[in-house]
């Protein structure tokens, strides 16, 4: 059985993941509040990944990380705090644990870093600034550590369009922004977080030992056409 680490597995995306994942591998869950449901394989710490020091964890195969902001305002109203907080959860918390786990995922059998990035890094859409930069960092990291921690430990990022978690919560507020949100994606559909852990899955596992310093758009077409 292996052992996936995964930051942010309380909610969301994550939550998902953990769901697609804990019946046949072991799951060790690092959030600031616990998982809904206690499973046999599924060890949560209580953890702030900003300001608390890391559980030491003497074994793992993969480690995701899953932290990361939707602070969408004009770029005039965005204050240096605001690109500061954005850079901070999605930049500097993944390389804290990537920093802190590292030694021991190069341990492992084939190891894999999971990270997320956001189809707005590509695509550029006003009010994104804060995020987009912050991501595209995410971004960076992936490619950058991918070359540097080859050939044993493979990184990835996906990037999804907008995902109905709580994180998206207010673009998601009623069945009007539902529809529109909808609308402006060529397949006519938006993510549920199922999907992307499926995605999760393949790229951490031995199936994806060809792929690593890729960013995997999960679009539904908003990136790729213009129809
Ligand atoms: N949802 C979207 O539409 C969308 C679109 C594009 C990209 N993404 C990206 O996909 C990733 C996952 O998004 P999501 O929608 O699943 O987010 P989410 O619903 O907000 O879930 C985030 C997870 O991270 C944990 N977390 C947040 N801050 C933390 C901290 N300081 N320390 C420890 N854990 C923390 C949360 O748990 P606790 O609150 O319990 O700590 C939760 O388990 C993010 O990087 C996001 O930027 C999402």
């Amino acid at each position: 059985m292996k052992t996936i680490v995964i930051v942010g597995g309380s909610k969301g995306i994550g939550k998902a993941i953990v769901g697609n994942m804990v019946d046949s591998q072991k799951v060790i869950n690092l959030s600031r509040s616990a998982p809904e449901y206690t499973h046999a394989n599924l060890t949560h710490y209580n953890v702030d990944i900003l300001s608390d020091d890391l559980p030491e964890i003497t074994a793992m195969d993969a480690l995701v990380y899953c932290p990361g902001s939707i602070n969408l305002k004009p770029f005039a109203r965005l204050s240096l705090e605001d690109f500061r907080e954005d850079y901070e959860i999605n930049v500097i918390g993944a390389v804290k644990a990537m920093q802190k786990y590292l030694d021991v995922l190069k341990k492992a059998d084939r190891p894999s870093i999971l990270l997320f990035s956001t189809v707005a890094s590509k695509l550029g859409m006003p009010y994104h600034a804060s995020i987009a930069a912050a991501k595209s960092g995410v971004e960076g990291l992936v490619k950058s550590l991918g070359a540097e921690l080859a050939p044993n430990i493979r990184i990835n990022a996906i990037a999804p369009t907008v995902t109905d978690t709580q994180l998206a919560s207010k673009l998601l507020r009623n069945d009007k922004m539902i529809e529109n949100i909808k609308e402006r994606h060529p397949l006519k559909n938006f993510l549920n977080p199922k999907e992307v852990a499926e995605m999760a899955e393949f790229l951490l596992s031995e199936k994806a030992s060809s792929i690593s310093g890729q960013i995997f758009e999960m679009d539904y077409g908003i990136v790729t056409f213009k129809i």
